[in-house]
């Protein structure tokens, strides 16, 4: 389980719980928190839960696949801590911080 505090695009933050398992996509869908749309709901193929990872959070996930490296170079407002959210996915990390991306959808 992790603390996730999610970044909104409109300033605000959220923080929720996300049980061990699942992804920072699933703790923002989950809670209803507006940003990350999941349209493919987690399987690495629609880049609609683009979020940037803070300076240093990067080893709290495992790396990403050549699959979202791909995904995520295409995407508008990429940058070199660009991740998908659905595809970091908590483990005992205490706390988590994303900032969200808006899709634009
Ligand atoms: S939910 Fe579709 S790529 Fe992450």
């Amino acid at each position: 389980m992790a603390k996730v505090t999610y970044h909104l695009p409109d300033g605000e933050a959220r923080t929720v719980e996300v049980p061990t398992g699942q992804s920072v996509m699933d703790g923002s869908v989950r809670n209803n928190l507006p940003g990350i749309v999941a349209e493919c709901g987690g399987s690495c193929s629609c880049a609609t839960c683009h979020v940037y990872l803070p300076a240093g959070a990067h080893a709290q996930f495992d790396d990403p696949t050549e699959e979202e490296l791909e995904l995520v170079e295409f995407l508008e407002g990429a940058q070199p801590n660009s991740r998908l959210a659905c595809q970091l996915i908590i483990s005992d990390q205490d706390e988590i911080h994303v900032e969200v991306v808006d899709s634009g959808l």
